[in-house]
Parts: C-alpha cells; structure tokens; sequence
C-alpha cells in the first residue's frame, strides 16, 4: 500500500501544557487530528469546569488559522473534587471526562488522589452520569518494583473499584503490559485503554541501548518484550476496547538531560506516522482507521470526523528539536525520520 486514507484520527491523550510550551506544542496535534481528550496535570491542576474553560481557550487560541481541532477538556480529581462542579462541567459539555492520577504517580501527580476508595461517592455519581473515569493505572509503594506497578494497580486498586461500580465506564490510559490489554477486554464495552506509540515501537532495552535513554523515558516505563508484542496484538486486533492515546508529554531538554529527568515522549510531531509504521509491520493497516478514529469517538460518544486525511509512503525528516524561549524540546525520531507524510490537504 503506497498511500492511505482514513478519517481524521482522535488523540484520546495529550498534555499540551500552558504558556509558551503550549503554543509551541498545540500546532502539531491540531494538524493531524481531528480532537483531542487534553489532561489536566498542569500545575496548579485543572480542577474545576472554569479552569477547564479557561485553559481550552488558551489552547483553541495556540491553533493555527484554518485548522479544524477541537480541544476536550478533562477533570483532575483530587481528594477534595466538587462532584456538583464536576457534574455540572459533565453536563455543559465542558467535561469529556475525569482524571484519577493515584499521589505522586506521575508528572505534578504531587497534587493527586491518596485515598482511592474515599472517591467512591465521586465514582457514583459519575457512573450515574455516564462520565468516563480515566486513570493513571500504577500502584505506586516502596514495595513495588517500577516494573509491576500497572499490574498491581489493575489487580488490588481497579479490579475492586469495578466490582463497587459495576456501570462506571472507564479508561485505561497509556497501557504497557499483557496485563492491561487482558483487563481493557474483561469488562466489555465498558473499559476501554489507550496505547502510546513508544510502548508499541520499543521495550525496556531501548532505555539503556548504548547509554542512557532520557527522551525514552516515560511513565508507565517501558516493559518487557512480550509486552509489547501483546500491546502490538492488541491495537492491531480491531477490538474496540482499544484506540489512539499518543500520551505526548513535552518537557525541556534540561529537565530530560539531568540527574532526576522527567517523564515523558513528546510524540505530537510524528505520532500518526509512527503508529502508521507500527500498524504496516503488523500487516494490519485495514485496522487502522478503526483504533486512530473510530473506536475512541465510540467510546465517548461522539461522531468520527466527516473529513479524510491521506498518509503517503514517503520519507520524511524529523527536526531534532523545537526551540521554545531558551531551551528546546526533543521529539520521538527527532533527527532521524519517518517512513509516512501527510499529504498536503487541499
Ligand atoms: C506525563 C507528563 O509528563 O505529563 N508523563 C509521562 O511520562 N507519561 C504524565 C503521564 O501521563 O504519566
Ligand atoms: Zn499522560
């Protein structure tokens, strides 16, 4: 197949950040999707509907004139969320969602949930709703090895918190393990995950390929090989439990490259193209459009884009970093390239 067409893909995970990361940021997603499901982890985070509204301004006016993108806001719960504010942003269609990031998870997770269970009364009313539940899937614990925190979160944290919520809907972000694809499918049509394009490209060696790996490290980290066969099979199956969540997690090059670097790839420049290449080596290019534009959508209930987009077979270079004020910001492949390009939409 030389060139490919499908509708406009969703990102159903992206951090855009605010300021001038921000405007740097938003141009690449909003060339190459159609919407985007944005987290909240900004610091402070974005916790109610008017800091939700606030801040999907300021990313509508990061996109450049004549593009078609709309931003989707999420929630960030914390032990103090407002259900009545949360709700209400649910029902304003401020809200496409909500954002469990277990404490001190992940990125500005400083600020996240340290009593999962004392939720539960947030949980109900948005299993009323139909609200989808988003997660950040790690149990984080001095006993629990990096590597097996996705699973041990699926088995003590979410597999009970399913059993008292048996209509909450909910999402799997950024899945890395055999584990977390067996888990999206267990529960039909009601769980559902996303798969980054790096925990689909590589496995926990390309961490340490030759030397140290910073722009490569994110969180969840990195599995083993047969995890990322099984996450391979999984957004190549056409189920649609599974869709596109690039995670696109931009930080400076000077909190990557030192002694306790930040997590996170930032994909956005090449993320279609990267999951393109994936999806041509699984021989799975008819499944495409499903995962990148139509399993997300139905999951949230909202129409796929009308409109087409055409990938051609053809070499491209990768800049090797975006300059924002005095730093940069390195992407996934930056200075090297990808095998698709976009063709020029007319
Ligand atoms: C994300 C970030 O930097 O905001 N980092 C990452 O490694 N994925 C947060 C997250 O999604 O965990
Ligand atoms: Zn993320």
């Amino acid at each position: 197949m030389e060139s490919i067409t499908f509708r406009r893909p969703v990102d159903l995970h992206v951090h855009f950040r605010d300021g001038a990361i921000l405007d740097a940021v938003v141009p690449f997603t909003a060339r190459q999707f159609a919407r985007a499901i944005v987290m909240p982890n900004l610091s402070p985070p974005v916790t109610t509907a008017a800091m939700a509204q606030a801040y999907r301004q300021r990313i509508l006016a990061a996109v450049p004139d004549g593009l078609d993108f709309t931003p989707m806001m999420t929630c960030y719960l914390t032990d103090q969320t407002d259900v009545a504010d949360l709700l209400a942003g649910y029902r304003d269609g401020i809200f496409a969602a909500a954002k469990l990031y277990p404490a001190h998870a992940t990125t500005n997770a400083q600020f996240g949930v340290t009593s999962i269970a004392a939720l539960d009364p947030v949980f109900v009313a948005m299993a009323d709703a139909g609200m989808p539940l988003l997660t950040h899937g790690e149990l984080v614990r001095h006993d629990v090895d990096i590597f097996d925190r996705e699973q041990c979160f699926l088995d003590e944290v979410l597999a009970p918190l399913l059993e008292r919520h048996p209509t909450l809907r909910l999402v799997l972000e950024h899945i890395t393990t055999s584990e977390g694809a067996a888990f999206a499918t267990r529960y039909g049509s009601r769980v559902a995950a996303t798969i980054t394009p790096q925990h689909l490209l590589y496995n926990r060696n390309a961490l340490f390929e030759g030397g140290l790996r910073p722009h490569l490290y994110c969180l969840p980290i990195l599995k083993r090989q047969h995890h990322q066969s099984a996450l391979r099979a999984a957004a190549t199956s056409g189920l649609p439990n599974f869709f596109l969540g690039t995670d696109t997690a931009p930080h400076m090059r000077e909190l990557k490259e030192a002694a306790c670097g930040c997590a996170g790839v930032f994909s956005a420049p090449v993320a279609v193209q990267a999951y393109l290449s994936v999806f041509d080596q699984e021989a799975a290019l008819d499944k495409f459009e499903a995962f990148a534009a139509l399993n997300g959508p139905a999951f949230y209930g909202f129409a796929p884009a009308e409109r087409q987009v055409t990938y051609v077979r053809q070499l491209h270079a990768v800049e090797p970093s975006l300059s924002v004020e005095n730093d940069e910001i390195v992407p996934l492949f930056g200075g090297g390239s990808v095998d698709w390009t976009l063709r020029q939409q007319v």
